[in-house]
Protein backbone atom coordinates (compact mmCIF):
# COMPACT_ATOMS: atom_id res chain seq x y z
CA UNK A 1 0.00 0.00 0.00
CA UNK A 2 1.38 3.75 -0.79
CA UNK A 3 2.01 6.29 2.29
CA UNK A 4 -1.44 8.14 0.85
CA UNK A 5 -3.31 5.57 -0.63
CA UNK A 6 -6.74 7.18 -0.47
CA UNK A 7 -6.05 10.79 1.11
CA UNK A 8 -7.29 13.55 0.20
CA UNK A 9 -4.92 16.62 -0.22
CA UNK A 10 -5.35 20.15 -1.06
CA UNK A 11 -2.39 22.58 -2.13
CA UNK A 12 -2.07 25.84 -2.80
CA UNK A 13 0.11 27.74 -5.62
CA UNK A 14 -0.76 24.10 -7.52
CA UNK A 15 -0.26 25.51 -11.10
CA UNK A 16 3.81 25.62 -11.25
CA UNK A 17 7.11 25.03 -9.70
CA UNK A 18 7.19 23.37 -6.21
CA UNK A 19 3.53 23.48 -5.76
CA UNK A 20 2.65 21.40 -8.93
CA UNK A 21 5.52 19.02 -8.03
CA UNK A 22 4.36 18.69 -4.34
CA UNK A 23 1.10 17.80 -5.72
CA UNK A 24 2.48 15.24 -8.38
CA UNK A 25 4.66 13.72 -6.01
CA UNK A 26 1.33 13.33 -3.42
CA UNK A 27 -0.40 11.37 -6.45
CA UNK A 28 2.02 9.58 -6.89
CA UNK A 29 2.22 8.63 -3.00
CA UNK A 30 -1.67 7.54 -3.93
CA UNK A 31 -3.55 10.89 -2.91
CA UNK A 32 -6.38 12.76 -5.15
CA UNK A 33 -5.66 16.33 -5.57
CA UNK A 34 -7.85 19.32 -4.90
CA UNK A 35 -5.58 21.55 -7.00
CA UNK A 36 -5.87 25.35 -5.89
CA UNK A 37 -3.97 28.56 -7.66
CA UNK A 38 -4.74 32.23 -8.42
CA UNK A 39 -3.91 31.37 -11.85
CA UNK A 40 -6.93 28.67 -12.24
CA UNK A 41 -6.00 28.41 -16.11
CA UNK A 42 -2.57 27.20 -15.60
CA UNK A 43 -3.79 24.36 -13.48
CA UNK A 44 -4.67 21.67 -16.00
CA UNK A 45 -1.38 20.91 -16.58
CA UNK A 46 -0.85 19.62 -13.25
CA UNK A 47 -4.25 18.06 -13.03
CA UNK A 48 -3.39 15.99 -16.11
CA UNK A 49 -0.07 15.13 -14.12
CA UNK A 50 -1.99 13.75 -11.21
CA UNK A 51 -4.39 12.05 -13.61
CA UNK A 52 -1.81 10.21 -15.14
CA UNK A 53 -1.08 8.54 -12.30
CA UNK A 54 -4.32 7.05 -12.20
CA UNK A 55 -5.85 9.93 -8.98
CA UNK A 56 -8.02 11.91 -9.27
CA UNK A 57 -7.38 15.91 -9.54
CA UNK A 58 -10.04 19.08 -9.45
CA UNK A 59 -9.07 21.96 -10.19
CA UNK A 60 -10.15 25.40 -7.83
CA UNK A 61 -9.43 29.27 -8.59
CA UNK A 62 -8.29 30.72 -5.11
CA UNK A 63 -6.40 34.07 -4.32
CA UNK A 64 -5.47 32.70 -0.82
CA UNK A 65 -5.62 36.32 0.56
CA UNK A 66 -9.08 36.80 -0.08
CA UNK A 67 -10.84 35.01 2.70
CA UNK A 68 -14.59 34.62 0.55
CA UNK A 69 -12.41 32.84 -2.18
CA UNK A 70 -10.75 30.59 -0.18
CA UNK A 71 -13.89 29.83 1.81
CA UNK A 72 -15.27 29.04 -1.15
CA UNK A 73 -12.92 26.67 -3.08
CA UNK A 74 -12.44 24.95 -0.07
CA UNK A 75 -15.95 24.47 1.01
CA UNK A 76 -16.32 23.60 -3.27
CA UNK A 77 -13.53 20.63 -2.94
CA UNK A 78 -14.59 19.08 0.53
CA UNK A 79 -18.29 18.73 -0.69
CA UNK A 80 -16.30 17.38 -4.39
CA UNK A 81 -14.05 14.89 -2.48
CA UNK A 82 -16.12 14.48 0.92
CA UNK A 83 -12.92 15.02 3.42
CA UNK A 84 -9.11 16.72 3.60
CA UNK A 85 -6.60 14.56 4.86
CA UNK A 86 -4.05 16.94 3.95
CA UNK A 87 -3.08 20.78 3.20
CA UNK A 88 -0.32 21.95 1.72
CA UNK A 89 0.24 25.72 2.31
CA UNK A 90 2.63 26.55 -0.85
CA UNK A 91 1.39 29.63 -2.57
CA UNK A 92 4.03 32.75 -2.52
CA UNK A 93 5.16 35.54 -4.34
CA UNK A 94 8.49 37.44 -3.55
CA UNK A 95 8.81 41.87 -4.18
CA UNK A 96 12.68 41.95 -3.23
CA UNK A 97 14.20 45.60 -2.70
CA UNK A 98 16.33 47.06 0.24
CA UNK A 99 14.40 47.79 3.01
CA UNK A 100 14.40 51.15 2.80
CA UNK A 101 13.41 51.34 -0.72
CA UNK A 102 10.49 49.07 0.22
CA UNK A 103 6.85 50.26 -0.68
CA UNK A 104 4.27 49.74 1.69
CA UNK A 105 2.48 48.06 -1.09
CA UNK A 106 4.87 45.40 -1.48
CA UNK A 107 5.10 44.51 1.89
CA UNK A 108 1.57 44.58 2.46
CA UNK A 109 1.12 42.08 -0.89
CA UNK A 110 3.72 39.93 0.10
CA UNK A 111 2.77 39.20 3.53
CA UNK A 112 -1.03 39.39 2.85
CA UNK A 113 -0.48 36.37 0.58
CA UNK A 114 2.51 34.38 2.02
CA UNK A 115 1.00 34.55 5.46
CA UNK A 116 -2.13 36.05 5.65
CA UNK A 117 -3.16 33.31 3.04
CA UNK A 118 -2.12 30.50 4.82
CA UNK A 119 -3.91 31.57 7.97
CA UNK A 120 -7.09 31.91 5.76
CA UNK A 121 -6.74 28.56 4.21
CA UNK A 122 -5.55 26.74 7.19
CA UNK A 123 -8.81 28.06 9.22
CA UNK A 124 -10.83 27.02 6.56
CA UNK A 125 -9.28 23.21 6.45
CA UNK A 126 -8.95 23.00 10.40
CA UNK A 127 -12.60 23.69 10.32
CA UNK A 128 -13.32 20.17 8.52
CA UNK A 129 -10.18 18.32 9.59
CA UNK A 130 -11.30 19.15 13.56
CA UNK A 131 -14.69 17.70 12.42
CA UNK A 132 -12.87 14.04 10.98
CA UNK A 133 -10.10 14.17 14.21
CA UNK A 134 -7.27 13.72 11.76
CA UNK A 135 -5.40 15.94 9.29
CA UNK A 136 -2.06 17.15 8.49
CA UNK A 137 -0.79 20.33 7.55
CA UNK A 138 2.07 21.28 5.60
CA UNK A 139 3.45 24.79 5.15
CA UNK A 140 6.17 26.09 2.90
CA UNK A 141 8.74 28.60 4.55
CA UNK A 142 11.76 29.07 3.09
CA UNK A 143 15.47 29.03 4.90
CA UNK A 144 15.34 32.68 4.67
CA UNK A 145 12.67 32.80 7.78
CA UNK A 146 15.55 31.36 9.55
CA UNK A 147 18.53 33.65 8.49
CA UNK A 148 17.04 36.26 7.02
CA UNK A 149 17.83 37.96 3.54
CA UNK A 150 18.92 41.37 2.49
CA UNK A 151 16.54 42.68 -0.19
CA UNK A 152 13.42 40.42 1.16
CA UNK A 153 12.33 42.13 4.26
CA UNK A 154 8.89 41.62 3.54
CA UNK A 155 9.22 38.03 2.26
CA UNK A 156 11.59 37.03 4.89
CA UNK A 157 9.31 38.34 7.45
CA UNK A 158 5.92 36.47 6.20
CA UNK A 159 8.50 33.18 6.63
CA UNK A 160 9.33 33.32 10.20
CA UNK A 161 5.74 34.37 10.69
CA UNK A 162 4.58 31.27 8.73
CA UNK A 163 7.06 28.93 10.96
CA UNK A 164 5.47 30.80 14.36
CA UNK A 165 1.96 30.28 12.55
CA UNK A 166 2.95 26.85 12.34
CA UNK A 167 3.97 26.12 15.70
CA UNK A 168 0.82 27.70 17.27
CA UNK A 169 -1.44 25.48 15.17
CA UNK A 170 0.69 22.63 15.74
CA UNK A 171 -0.04 23.69 19.76
CA UNK A 172 -4.08 24.25 19.27
CA UNK A 173 -4.71 21.59 16.82
CA UNK A 174 -2.58 18.50 18.16
CA UNK A 175 -5.37 17.31 20.34
CA UNK A 176 -7.64 16.64 17.50
CA UNK A 177 -5.11 14.49 15.91
CA UNK A 178 -4.11 17.19 13.27
CA UNK A 179 -0.24 17.41 12.93
CA UNK A 180 1.13 21.16 11.50
CA UNK A 181 4.74 21.41 10.33
CA UNK A 182 6.65 23.34 7.98
CA UNK A 183 9.03 22.67 4.89
CA UNK A 184 12.00 25.19 4.84
CA UNK A 185 12.99 25.00 1.52
CA UNK A 186 16.59 26.67 0.59
CA UNK A 187 17.98 27.67 -3.23
CA UNK A 188 15.32 25.80 -5.13
CA UNK A 189 15.11 26.00 -9.02
CA UNK A 190 11.71 27.38 -10.26
CA UNK A 191 10.72 30.05 -12.29
CA UNK A 192 10.98 32.51 -8.57
CA UNK A 193 14.28 31.91 -8.59
CA UNK A 194 15.26 32.46 -12.59
CA UNK A 195 14.22 36.04 -11.68
CA UNK A 196 17.52 36.85 -9.77
CA UNK A 197 20.66 38.14 -11.28
CA UNK A 198 23.28 35.30 -11.89
CA UNK A 199 25.66 37.22 -9.49
CA UNK A 200 22.90 36.42 -7.21
CA UNK A 201 22.43 32.98 -7.81
CA UNK A 202 26.52 32.27 -7.42
CA UNK A 203 26.49 33.69 -3.78
CA UNK A 204 23.32 31.75 -2.80
CA UNK A 205 25.07 28.49 -4.38
CA UNK A 206 28.36 29.46 -2.22
CA UNK A 207 26.12 28.83 0.93
CA UNK A 208 25.40 25.36 -0.07
CA UNK A 209 27.85 22.42 0.85
CA UNK A 210 26.11 20.18 -1.76
CA UNK A 211 27.28 22.98 -4.18
CA UNK A 212 23.83 22.38 -6.30
CA UNK A 213 20.47 24.23 -6.06
CA UNK A 214 17.64 21.96 -5.24
CA UNK A 215 14.61 20.50 -7.36
CA UNK A 216 10.90 21.22 -6.66
CA UNK A 217 10.86 17.32 -6.68
CA UNK A 218 13.77 17.66 -3.54
CA UNK A 219 10.90 19.70 -1.44
CA UNK A 220 8.13 17.72 -2.46
CA UNK A 221 9.36 14.79 -1.25
CA UNK A 222 9.79 16.30 2.24
CA UNK A 223 6.07 17.44 2.23
CA UNK A 224 5.06 13.97 1.75
CA UNK A 225 6.85 12.33 4.23
CA UNK A 226 5.56 15.07 6.58
CA UNK A 227 1.90 14.41 5.49
CA UNK A 228 2.11 10.79 5.71
CA UNK A 229 1.32 8.67 8.32
CA UNK A 230 5.33 7.97 8.40
CA UNK A 231 5.68 11.19 10.39
CA UNK A 232 2.75 10.56 12.86
CA UNK A 233 4.83 11.78 15.70
CA UNK A 234 6.23 14.89 14.05
CA UNK A 235 4.40 18.26 15.03
CA UNK A 236 5.14 21.51 15.19
CA UNK A 237 8.43 20.94 13.44
CA UNK A 238 10.43 22.57 10.64
CA UNK A 239 12.35 20.57 8.01
CA UNK A 240 14.88 22.20 5.94
CA UNK A 241 15.59 20.54 2.35
CA UNK A 242 18.61 23.15 1.63
CA UNK A 243 20.90 20.94 0.79
CA UNK A 244 23.14 22.02 4.38
CA UNK A 245 22.57 25.84 3.54
CA UNK A 246 20.89 26.39 6.96
CA UNK A 247 22.39 23.79 10.01
P1 LIG B 1 6.43 29.93 -8.29
O1 LIG B 1 6.32 31.40 -8.48
O2 LIG B 1 7.04 29.10 -9.37
O3 LIG B 1 4.97 29.31 -7.98
C1 LIG B 1 4.11 29.91 -7.05
C2 LIG B 1 2.68 29.53 -7.39
O4 LIG B 1 1.83 30.20 -6.45
C3 LIG B 1 2.26 29.99 -8.78
O5 LIG B 1 1.56 28.96 -9.43
C4 LIG B 1 1.37 31.19 -8.49
O6 LIG B 1 0.38 31.41 -9.50
C5 LIG B 1 0.77 30.81 -7.15
N1 LIG B 1 0.27 31.98 -6.45
C6 LIG B 1 0.85 33.20 -6.34
N2 LIG B 1 0.06 34.03 -5.67
C7 LIG B 1 -1.05 33.33 -5.32
C8 LIG B 1 -2.24 33.66 -4.61
N3 LIG B 1 -2.46 34.90 -4.16
N4 LIG B 1 -3.15 32.68 -4.43
C9 LIG B 1 -2.97 31.44 -4.93
N5 LIG B 1 -1.87 31.08 -5.62
C10 LIG B 1 -0.92 32.02 -5.81
O7 LIG B 1 7.19 29.75 -6.92
P2 LIG B 1 7.94 28.48 -6.26
O8 LIG B 1 9.38 28.72 -6.36
O9 LIG B 1 7.37 27.22 -6.77
O10 LIG B 1 7.53 28.69 -4.74
C11 LIG B 1 6.54 27.94 -4.08
C12 LIG B 1 6.65 28.19 -2.59
O11 LIG B 1 7.95 27.79 -2.15
C13 LIG B 1 6.49 29.66 -2.20
O12 LIG B 1 5.78 29.76 -0.97
C14 LIG B 1 7.92 30.10 -2.01
O13 LIG B 1 8.01 31.19 -1.13
C15 LIG B 1 8.55 28.85 -1.43
N6 LIG B 1 9.99 28.80 -1.55
C16 LIG B 1 10.60 28.76 -2.78
C17 LIG B 1 11.98 28.68 -2.86
C18 LIG B 1 12.72 28.63 -4.16
O14 LIG B 1 13.95 28.64 -4.13
N7 LIG B 1 12.07 28.57 -5.30
C19 LIG B 1 12.81 28.65 -1.65
C20 LIG B 1 12.06 28.69 -0.43
C21 LIG B 1 10.70 28.75 -0.40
Amino acid sequence: MKPLENKIALVTGAARGIGRAIAVQLAADGADVALCDVKADWLEETAAAVRDLGRRAECYAMDVADGAAVGAAVARAAADFGRLDILVNNAGITRDTLLIRMSEEDWDRVLDINLKGAFLVTKAAAKLMMKQRAGSIVNIASVVGLMGNAGQANYTASKAGLIALTKTAAKELGSRNIRVNAVAPGFIRTAMTDQLSEAAKDAMLRLVPLGRPGEPEDVARAVAFLASDNAAYVNGQVLTVCGGMVM
